[in-house]
C-alpha cells in the first residue's frame, strides 16, 4: 500500500503564522508539524510515500525530510499543487505514483495518539471499497468545521456532511481515508463545492453510496493542527505531554 501525505492550502486559518511558512512546517512541540505524519505511515508499515504540497515553500520539505532515510521511508517522492484546488484533487496529482495498489491518503495537519496501524491491516483484509477514521467530538461548535458521518441505528454511514450547520453525530472524519485504486476514476466525476474545491467528503459519499465504505473509531487523542489557532495549541500541548502515533 502506498501512503499520499498532502500538505498543501493556504493554511488561512492560521493567519498570520501561516504567511511566512507552510501550515505543515509550523512546530508540535519539538519537531515541524509533517513530521508526524510521516511517522504514521512508517509506524503504519507505509514506506513508499508522496508529499503533495503547493505555495511558496515546497522546498523546504526537501531540505526536512530529504529522501526520506532517516524517518524510515524507502522512497519519497514530491508532487506540487499549483492551485489550492482542495484535498481531492491534490490526491489525483499522485494517481501514477500509486499506480494499481491502494493507498492510504493522510492530511498532514492531522495528529494522532495512538498508531494507525491497526485501520491499515484491516483495509488490507478488506474486499475493496474505503475506509475511514471517525474521532467522537462531543461539541457540535466543533464539529461544524470538520466532516460529519451520519449514521444509521446499525451504526453504518448513511452520508458524510461537510461542515454541517446541524452536525447529524458526534463523531468527525478525521484526515486519514484509505482507498482502492478506483478512486482516481470518483476524482474526475467530482463538481466543486461552494469553496471552489473537490472535495474528499465527496470521494467519500461515492463509497457510502457504493455501500463500499467501512470506518474505525479511533480510540485515543485525535487533532486536526491546522483547523484553528486553538486546536493548533491543543495538538502542541497534548503532543507535549503524551507523544503521538504511540504503537
Ligand atoms: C478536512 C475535511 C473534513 C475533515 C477534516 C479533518 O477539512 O474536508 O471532512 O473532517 O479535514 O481534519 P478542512 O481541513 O479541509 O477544512
Amino acid at each position: 500500500m502506498k501512503g499520499v501525505l498532502l500538505a498543501g492550502g493556504t493554511g488561512s486559518r492560521l493567519d498570520p503564522l501561516t504567511r511566512i511558512t507552510n501550515k505543515h512546517l509550523l512546530p508540535v512541540y519539538d519537531r515541524p508539524m509533517i513530521s508526524y505524519a510521516v511517522e504514521a505511515l512508517v509506524k503504519a508499515g507505509i514506506d513508499e510515500i508522496m508529499v503533495v504540497t503547493g505555495g511558496t515553500h515546497a522546498g523546504e520539505f526537501l531540505r526536512l525530510l530529504s529522501n526520506g532515510e532517516e524517518y524510515g521511508v524507502r522512497r519519497l517522492t514530491y508532487a506540487y499543487q499549483d492551485r489550492p484546488g482542495g484535498i481531492a484533487e491534490a490526491l489525483g496529482l499522485a494517481e501514477r505514483f500509486v499506480g494499481t495498489e491502494r493507498v492510504l491518503v493522510m492530511l498532514a495537519d492531522n495528529v494522532f495518539g495512538r498508531t494507525i496501524r491497526p485501520t491499515v491491516e484491516r483495509f488490507g483484509q478488506q474486499a475493496s471499497g474505503a475506509r475511514i477514521v471517525l474521532a467522537r467530538v462531543p461539541e457540535p461548535e466543533h464539529l461544524r468545521h470538520l466532516g460529519v458521518p451520519e449514521l444509521d441505528e446499525k451504526g453504518r454511514v448513511v452520508r458524510i456532511v461537510e461542515k454541517p450547520a446541524v452536525p447529524p453525530s458526534q463523531f468527525c472524519v478525521t484526515g486519514v481515508y484509505c482507498y482502492e485504486p478506483s478512486v482516481f476514476a470518483v476524482i474526475p466525476t467530482l463538481i466543486p463545492s461552494s469553496r471552489g474545491e473537490l472535495e474528499i467528503t465527496d470521494v467519500n459519499n461515492h463509497y457510502v453510496a457504493a455501500g463500499e465504505m467501512s470506518y474505525d473509531v479511533c480510540d485515543g487523542f485525535w487533532g486536526d493542527a491546522g483547523e484553528s489557532i486553538d486546536a493548533y495549541y491543543n495538538v502542541v500541548d497534548e503532543v507535549r505531554r503524551n507523544g503521538a502515533n504511540l504503537g
